[in-house]
């Protein structure tokens, strides 16, 4: 088929072609928030799960739908080593300079920006890569204190204002949460509450790994009055059935059920490999219906292609402990594992592994599902870890 027309889109944060089985959610979140809009309680939503599940498309379409529906917007990704300040502040000051076009809310977004100054400068002494630009001078008094928690909770109460006036509400957006440290994140939460007691128009809506949910919780113990969890996983089998067949139909071919089958077989629904999948299908097959024996042919490069962009990421940035331990636990099997099973298979003791294992929590390799448990953030890791590290020899490494 035409490489050229291919319309699969494999890739982290690829807008696929169809975007299968979001729909109830997408309505949710809208529902939730033109309600926040009206000054309605209204829970907000954390959206968790694996990587490669579609946490990302689907923030970015929700913002496109909140959009649509006359709310203000700002996207923000929390990256490695980036303070949440230092990422607030700019979305926030777009975010109010958009306010302060409109009559109704000009006065209340120039507070914002105020008090944005008062915060910016105050806490730069502390999170060094705050960089924003200043549109007014600081207010002395208003999110002045150099303390997160508070300073951040009067400023999204001044954004809160200004689009309440506007008869909006300033939605941000935010993934990969859960890089975001905890102090930061308790603060944030806090921030939040004192929004939504206010009744103000303010919230985030974030995408992260499933620690999210208990880190927020740590952070602070209401973050379930304030948010909702949830989990983004693989596709049932009907949806992961549209989101191959679809794109295919649109482009004017079809696709025999067997070989649809097949390819939800061997993906398991989970949406980054059904895009991989039906791509090199596509390019394999050599015309309309794609067959049963198409997706055979294109199997082995569908998981060369997955190794190379999606498991293979971070595998090299990992120390050779790091590799040998996540090794040991694809020998047991897809997981979650015991912290005690994986010791016992590398012949260590469960405490002299601690450091590995809260090292690879931190790169974001494994999580905890419960207290013990280790399990990995990717799926099928392990079948990727035994292709990489195969045979026996890795356990002398
Ligand atoms: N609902 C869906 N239907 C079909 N493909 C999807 C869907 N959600 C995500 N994808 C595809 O899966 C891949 C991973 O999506 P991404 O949002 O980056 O996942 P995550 O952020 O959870 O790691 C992308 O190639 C995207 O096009
Ligand atoms: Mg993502």
């Amino acid at each position: 088929m035409d490489p050229i027309r291919n319309p699969y889109a494999p890739g982290a944060g690829s807008r696929p072609p169809e975007l299968a089985g979001r729909d109830d959610i997408r309505r949710d979140i809208e529902i939730r928030l033109q309600r926040l809009r009206l000054g309605r309680p209204a829970k907000s939503m954390m959206l968790v799960g694996l990587r490669g599940v579609g946490k990302t498309v689907l923030l970015d379409q929700m913002r496109r739908d909140a959009e649509a529906g006359g709310l203000q917007t700002v996207r923000i990704e929390a990256p490695e080593n980036r303070s949440l300040p230092a990422l607030l502040a700019p979305a926030l000051r777009l975010a109010l300079l958009h306010l302060s076009k409109q009559e109704a809310a000009k006065d209340y977004a120039i507070r914002g920006l105020k008090a944005l100054a008062g915060f910016a400068s105050k806490l730069k002494v502390t999170y060094r890569d705050i960089e924003v630009g200043l549109d007014y001078a600081s207010e002395p008094g208003l999110a002045d204190n150099g303390d997160l928690e508070g300073d951040l909770g009067t400023l999204l109460i001044q954004v809160g204002t200004a689009a309440k006036a506007a008869q909006t509400a300033v939605v941000l957006f935010i993934d990969e949460l859960q890089y975001v440290e905890e102090s930061q994140m308790a603060a944030l939460i806090s921030a939040l509450h004192r929004c939504a007691q206010e009744q103000l128009p303010v919230t985030i809506v974030g995408a992260g790994f499933p620690q999210l949910r208990a880190r927020m919780g740590e952070a602070k113990s209401y973050a379930e009055r304030l948010f909702d969890f949830q989990e983004i996983g693989p596709l049932s089998p009907p949806d992961a059935r549209e989101a191959i067949i679809r794109p295919a139909q649109n482009e004017g071919a079809e696709m025999q059920d067997q070989a649809v089958d097949l390819i939800i077989t061997k993906t398991e629904g989970y949406p980054y490999f059904l895009q991989e999948w039906g791509k090199h299908t596509w390019d394999v097959a050599p015309s309309s219906p794609i067959r049963y024996e198409d997706v055979i042919n294109a199997s082995d490069e569908a998981v060369a292609a997955l190794d190379e962009s999606f498991f293979r990421v971070r595998f090299d940035r990992l120390t050779p402990t790091e590799k040998k331990y996540l090794r040991a636990m694809a020998e047991l099997g897809p997981g979650p594992h015991r912290s005690g099973d994986i010791a016992e298979k590398l012949g260590r003791s469960v405490s002299s592994l601690g450091p590995t294992r809260a090292g690879l929590i931190a790169k974001g390799m494994i999580w905890s599902p419960t207290h013990g448990d280790t399990a990995f953030t990717v799926p099928l890791f392990d079948e990727f870890m035994k292709r990489i590290m195969p045979g026996e020899e890795w356990e002398d490494q």
